[in-house]
């Protein structure tokens, strides 16, 4: 099968030009102007824009968590994926504290094998980091996965102590691994929840007041400080704040590099929505969104080249679910759906808007992820060789966001009427038209298990 795409706007990281993409199985085989192949299907791209296709490293699906399950399976959730212009993600493992790595590879690869509709790879979430556990990690790493992730939060469930973490560090280092990090201070959360709980305060917004910026930039500066220490190459989640991006900022100063995932909810959403009653509940997440003043921050930080990837942390629940916490903030599951709506908010909200370029978005949500974590460029870039995963965009369409449109598994939206410019046309994943005209054209075990190569902490 190939197919030509004539005359688009190509733009990637570091160009932006009209032409030509042949494709040829399931790999790009030609790019340049005036292109002349017999193709088995050609579409014209004129007054589009061409993307990589986007990669969103931070989901969860179908996870475990605070006595449920996040709503979205390895289907709907990469088929949402793909409707919004992201052709892969990366879902997180989670191992539980008493066993091995490997028993929660297993279980994982029952949940996701077969089932995926777009490509997709896993972090390796370590709970329990000790003698079992170590020599795992290598052959964790030589199955693909090399990114780990650890929780410096949820106390009581998933969090790792600092002498774990060094541990951790140390010997991911030493395998050409990367760890990434959800850092807020654990103990201080859990010490503020207690507080509140016990004074009677159990609405949605003391799930922010129990985790104000200084847990951020202290548990961040913590990190970097150990990823300094040790070597270990370094990737913080969900950074949501100017304390926190301080903390990486200083760490600069000594040119030390550490990687920074924003996502799209902490650059356009604050934490005035929690000033509602149990309507604030669709918000909470961890952290929680924040100030105004952290939204430029995070912007700004786009730019200076402090922030490299903006995700989503993909977590939805449905609003029966939510209801969990409806007498106690500390029982609302922990997380919001975006997946679906990342690239078209980002596009709107930053390049539409002009607060970030059009490479700057490609480089933010399709080829940084696909660098750091060992995947490009097979993925995350336009250029010969690389798989077709692309994204054919109408830069003027505009439309609303709706739970009434979307795909995702979820009956509310974070983002219910709002107007964005901009929107996904034509998605292709290795080749394969994905998406046509809101249609999906490949059914699920078309995604793939996409192995990762070793790490550093350049890119
Ligand atoms: O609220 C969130 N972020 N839910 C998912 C788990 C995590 O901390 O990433
Ligand atoms: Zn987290
Ligand atoms: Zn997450």
């Amino acid at each position: 099968m190939s197919i030509l795409i004539k005359n688009g706007n190509i733009v990637t990281a570091s160009e932006n030009f009209i032409g030509d993409i042949f494709i040829e199985g399931e790999t790009i085989s030609a790019i340049g102007k005036n292109l002349k192949y017999d193709a088995d299907e050609t579409i014209d791209a004129s007054g589009k824009l061409i993307f990589p296709g986007g990669i969103d490293p931070h989901v969860h699906l179908d996870m475990p968590f605070m006595g449920t399950f996040s709503s979205d399976s390895y289907e709907t959730g990469t088929r949402a994926a793909l409707f919004g212009g992201t052709t892969m993600v990366i879902d997180f493992i989670l191992q539980t504290q008493g066993k091995s790595l490997r028993n929660a590879l297993n279980e994982w690869k029952g949940r996701s094998d077969g089932n995926a509709v777009g490509d997709y790879s896993f972090h390796m979430a370590v709970t329990d980091f000790n003698e079992n556990t170590k020599p795992e990690i290598k052959e964790i790493i030589e199955e693909g996965i090399t990114s780990f992730k650890t929780f410096m939060a949820y106390k009581g469930a998933l969090m790792v102590d600092d002498r774990q973490m060094i541990g951790l560090m140390e010997e991911v280092k030493e395998q050409g691994g990367l760890i990434n990090v959800h850092a807020t201070n654990g103990d201080m959360i859990d010490y503020l929840v207690q507080k509140n709980k016990n004074e009677g305060n159990r609405a949605p917004i003391y799930h922010y007041l129990s985790q104000p910026e200084v847990t951020e930039a202290e548990a961040s500066e913590r990190f970097v400080d150990m990823t300094n220490f040790t070597g270990c190459p370094g990737y913080i989640v969900h950074l949501t704040c100017e304390g926190a991006l301080n903390a990486v900022r200083n760490a600069t100063k000594r040119n030390q590099h550490v990687f920074i995932e924003t996502c799209i909810q902490y650059l356009i959403l604050d934490a005035s929505l929690y000033e509602q009653d149990f309507e604030g509940a669709k918000w909470v997440m961890s952290p929680p969104l924040r100030e105004k003043k952290d939204q430029e921050t995070l912007w700004a930080g786009i730019n200076q080249g402090l922030v490299n990837v903006v995700a989503t942390d993909h977590c939805p629940f449905f609003w029966e679910q939510k209801l969990m916490g409806i007498d106690d903030f500390s029982k609302i599951p922990n997380g919001h759906p975006a997946v679906e709506n990342r690239m078209e908010l980002l596009y709107s909200e930053g390049v539409d808007k002009g607060r970030i370029t059009l490479s700057k978005f490609v480089e933010v949500a399709c080829t940084n992820p696909a660098k750091i974590f060992g995947m490009y460029p097979k993925k995350g870039t336009i250029s010969i060789g690389s798989d077709a995963d692309l994204v054919i965009f109408d830069p003027k369409e505009k439309h609303t966001l709706s739970a009434k449109t979307h795909h995702m598994n979820v009956d509310y939206s974070g983002y219910e009427g709002w107007e964005v410019t901009g929107k996904v046309k034509i998605v292709l994943l290795r080749g394969k038209v994905a998406i046509d005209n809101n249609e999906c054209l490949v059914e699920k075990g078309y995604g793939q298990f996409i192995k990762r190569n070793k790490v550093s902490d350049k890119i």
